[in-house]
């Protein structure tokens, strides 16, 4: 049984705005509800395109294309589906 989904913050290190992130949506989608035009194709984790850099933070990674090293160094994830485990993440957009 898998635990429910947290809320959480991101912070979009271009502007310092901070959002939540409700447990039933994801990144992306609060991004664009906010105007903020991030890349998205496959919404699964699996194609790369919405493939950002975490600068703080905690990321729980659900994705299926990102190897180890590329999750440590220079910290990637793709949150068309990703979501957190700490209560707020940086993102470098
Ligand atoms: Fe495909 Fe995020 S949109 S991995």
């Amino acid at each position: 049984m898998s635990l429910p989904e947290q809320s959480f913050e991101v912070q979009i290190a271009s502007t310092q705005a901070v959002y939540v992130i409700p447990p039933d949506k994801s990144i992306v989608q609060v991004l664009h509800e906010n105007g903020i035009k991030h890349p998205v194709s496959c919404e699964q984790g699996i194609c790369g395109t919405c493939i950002v850099r975490v600068l703080a933070g905690e990321p729980d990674h659900r994705d299926s294309i990102l190897t180890e090293a590329e999750r440590k160094v220079p910290g990637e994830f793709t949150p068309c589906c990703s979501r957190a485990k700490s209560p707020r993440l940086v993102l470098d957009i």
